[in-house]
């Protein structure tokens, strides 16, 4: 392993890509392997157990790749299973949660939604953290079921993904909320549906920009940074077909490798 192996991403399925994409922006050089777990997909109904040992499995995989950190681009497997990897593996791991705290902060109307799996809202780290930013506020928790299945499918304007997307937000709306927080890797992909849902003064947040930062960050504290003249190699492996992921990183395509692999 050296400063110029690769950043290892794995996510539950194609949404972590919303987050290599912030990666790859802010830290164009790095080599870069994404494993989409799609097969497993969704994790977010899964028990905890069962989380942590898909989580450990993919952290396998991607170190056997001589991967220099872990990035877990999913909220589920962070929330339930990153302490865990933390434990157990010797080399730095990133995790990401929802954006509570900055959307705690800029509310104006003392509301904000929070759309996540199932596995992240009932997980005791994000309780933890929702209890401690948002003493003052209201916060509409709603469980995005049906969500993940159908962007897995690249169904993001199906007439199903619209009817979901309606009735999550439904109870936001009454609640006046101007901050909705994303919190599920998948998300961002369905920003430009809720944005035709929500009113204009709702502020959509996830946490991509600030996992890639944080990344950044702990890549430098390590003196793990790449060199910046090398040309990064951007691998992606996923255990089912591969038309979702070339879909969603169509923008990429021409500097892109997406395979299907057994993992
Ligand atoms: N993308 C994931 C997350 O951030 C998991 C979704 C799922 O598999 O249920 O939570």
């Amino acid at each position: 392993m050296s400063n110029n192996s690769p950043i290892g991403i794995f996510d539950s399925g194609v949404g972590g890509s919303s987050i290599w994409q912030e990666i790859h922006q802010l830290m164009p050089n790095e080599s870069t392997i994404y494993l989409a777990d799609s097969k497993n997909a969704p994790y977010g109904n899964k028990t905890q157990e069962e989380i942590i040992a898909l989580s450990v499995k993919n952290t396998q995989a991607l170190i056997h790749k001589g991967c220099k950190i872990i990035v877990v681009a999913c909220n589920t497997a962070t929330t339930n299973a990153i302490d865990v990897l933390r434990n157990k593996f010797d080399l730095p791991i990133i995790g990401i949660e929802p954006a509570i705290k900055p959307a705690a902060v800029q509310t104006k109307h003392k509301s904000i939604g929070i759309l996540a799996t199932k596995g992240t809202l009932s997980s005791a780290l994000f309780h933890k953290t929702a209890k401690e930013f948002t003493k003052e506020i209201s916060v509409v928790e709603i469980v995005g079921e049906g969500l993940v299945p159908l962007i897995e499918k690249d169904a993001l304007d199906s007439a199903k993904m619209k009817k979901l997307l309606k009735e999550y937000t439904a109870p936001m709306i009454v609640a006046n909320i101007d901050y909705l927080v994303l919190g599920c890797s998948h998300y961002p992909y369905l920003i430009p549906q809720l944005q035709k849902i929500l009113p204009k003064n709702v502020t959509i947040i996830d946490s991509g920009q600030a996992v890639a930062k944080q990344t950044q960050n702990v890549l430098q504290q390590h003196n793990l940074l790449a060199d910046t003249r090398t040309r990064p190699n951007l691998q992606f492996f996923t255990n089912t077909k591969v038309d979702t992921l070339k879909s969603l990183l169509k923008a990429f395509s021409e500097k892109i490798q997406v395979e299907s692999l057994i993992f």
